[in-house]
């Protein structure tokens, strides 16, 4: 049945010029398919590139509507209309507008897991990836962060001189894990290093041997001399993790660390979204415009 499936999206995607572009955590049949797989930085680096008619995005909403924002002249798909992020819908557009009013000389950056609308209301965006980073490269010593407020304080760690004044929005995937849960972890598997995601609590991050993106942390795991290691993030990402390293022992965290949101995204909906054309992401042009610049000055700042 699955053999049918996935024929048949390929069949589709060479008769659409279509390329399909999952994240780190999509389920294991979705990231086989995928002609590239990533973290959000690199997917959107991806976005910004491809040559094709068609983007077929396996992610979250915020993601697809990215690609839609660097590729106005390309149909980008997201298959589940539903597949959201909490996180990114903690920000209330006219609340940050005060926020701005508040706050004159703080630009906002803002996680790239956010609505188009706020990104057009920011200065720059950033990733996992590279938020430091960014955060150190804008020409400003203060800056609203939204919405993450556990990047926010981890940014905030390795760049103390500037003030950033944070959103208070989290991963509820990332912010299930506690302290006890890496005491115990570490107590289980003892040889292990343990990976953590910068969406997690900064007393879950203070115990982590190594803080990482998503794709971050498959290279860590790659260039480690280490044969163990604990995950603290979506368990999806395990799967890149032990393919890519087959010689190497990947534990995860909490084997609860799952984002639903994340899950929604079959090879069903992979196939009707190619077929129906379904859900066409679109960004209003004032709008994109607007984001298409903090996105973009994201790029420029990492160069
Ligand atoms: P990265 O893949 O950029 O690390 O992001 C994780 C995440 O939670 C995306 O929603
Ligand atoms: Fe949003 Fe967290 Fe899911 Fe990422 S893992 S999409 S931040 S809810």
């Amino acid at each position: 049945m699955d053999n049918a499936i996935v024929e048949e999206i390929k069949r589709l995607k060479k008769q659409r010029n279509a390329i399909i572009l999952a994240h780190n955590y999509q389920r294991e049949e979705i990231q086989d398919i995928a002609d590239f797989v990533g973290d959000s930085l690199e997917l959107s680096r991806q976005a910004a590139q491809v040559q094709c008619d068609v983007i077929v995005f396996c992610g979250v909403h915020f993601m697809a509507e990215t690609a839609a924002i660097l590729n106005p002249d390309k149909t980008v798909l997201l298959p589940e209309i539903e597949a959201g992020c909490p996180m990114a819908d903690t920000v209330n557009v006219k609340e940050l507008k005060e926020w701005i009013r508040k706050y004159p000389s703080s630009p906002v950056v803002s996680y790239v897991n956010t609505t188009a609308e706020v990104k057009a209301l920011s200065y720059a965006c950033c990733t996992s990836a590279n938020a430091p980073q960014i955060v150190k490269a804008v020409p400003f010593d203060s800056i609203i962060f939204v919405p993450d407020k556990n990047l926010a304080d981890w940014v905030k760690k390795q760049v103390p001189y500037k003030e950033i004044i944070a959103w208070n929005g989290f991963c509820p995937t990332h912010q299930m894990i506690k302290k006890e849960d890496v005491i115990q972890a570490k107590k289980a598997h003892q040889d292990a290093l343990v990976v953590v995601h910068p969406e997690c609590r900064p007393e879950v991050i203070e115990l982590a041997d190594h803080v990482a993106s998503t794709s971050g942390m498959v290279r860590f795991a790659k260039a480690s001399q280490a044969k163990e290691f604990i995950i603290g993030t979506e368990v999806g990402l395990l799967y890149r993790l032990k393919k890519e390293n087959p010689d190497k022992k990947f534990y995860p965290l909490k084997s609860t660390m799952i984002c639903p949101n994340m899950k929604l995204t079959t090879l069903e909906s992979v196939l009707a979204a190619l077929k129906e054309n379904r859900y066409v992401i679109k960004v209003p042009e004032d709008i994109r415009i607007k984001a298409y610049e903090a996105v973009q000055r994201m790029f420029t700042l990492m160069s």
